[in-house]
């Protein structure tokens, strides 16, 4: 079952092959409509295709933790846009609005998927280092980076075993997810 749900896993090795800025857009217009509490919409993003700018936010994401330093950045394999996800505090500044960012975040790598791409979502961040590199309005909060490109790795989706759900790499530099059951995960009642 090859759809847009069981493709998407987070790409963190990506082709040369740059982004065209109009199908960015497609994609954004797409994360726009993510759900919202109250429909209020407080997410923004900023968006770079700049590869001068993106190499110079690469030192401030931090990449699969449990692989480290096998998912690091190397040259010619980075990400060709950066989505910089925040929400604005004027709109709505209440719990609701990291549900909010995380729709959309999901909304936005399920779009990319849609249109060839894949993405990492990056939680691991250095606020004040990316600060220092996209302008971003003191009425904005950060929340987290999108790293979108043509993937140039294929993760496989595993179950996970005695409770492992760390991700790993094999041999062949093949990056497995492991992904807990339906049975684990669901309750059915009645
Ligand atoms: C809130 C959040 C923060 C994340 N932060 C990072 C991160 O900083 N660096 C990274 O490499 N991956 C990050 N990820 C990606 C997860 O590692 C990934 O979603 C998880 O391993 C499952 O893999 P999958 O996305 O392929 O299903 C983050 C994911 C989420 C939802």
């Amino acid at each position: 079952m090859q759809d847009i749900f069981y493709i998407r896993r987070s790409i963190r090795r990506f082709k040369e092959r740059p982004v065209d800025k109009e199908i960015l857009e497609e994609i954004l217009d797409r994360a726009r409509l993510y759900p919202s509490a109250a429909n209020l919409q407080p997410v923004r993003f900023i968006v770079t295709l700049s590869d001068e700018r993106i190499s110079r936010a690469l030192p401030y994401l931090r990449w699969a933790a449990y692989v480290k330093p096998r998912r690091d950045p190397i040259p010619g394999k980075g990400p060709k846009a950066l989505v910089l996800v925040c929400h604005d505090r004027r709109v709505s500044d209440t719990p609701y609005v990291p549900y909010d960012v995380s729709a959309a975040c999901q909304t936005l790598l399920l779009a990319a998927v849609e249109k060839g791409l894949g993405g990492c979502w990056l939680g691991a961040i250095d606020r004040d280092g990316l600060g220092s590199i996209f302008d971003i309005s003191s009425h904005w909060y950060l929340h987290c980076v999108l790293a979108l490109g043509y993937p140039d790795e294929c993760p496989v989706i595993e179950q996970v075993k005695d409770g492992d759900i760390r991700y790993f790499l094999d041999q062949d530099d093949v990056l497995h997810v492991p992904k807990r059951s339906l049975s684990e995960v669901v309750l059915w009642v009645q």
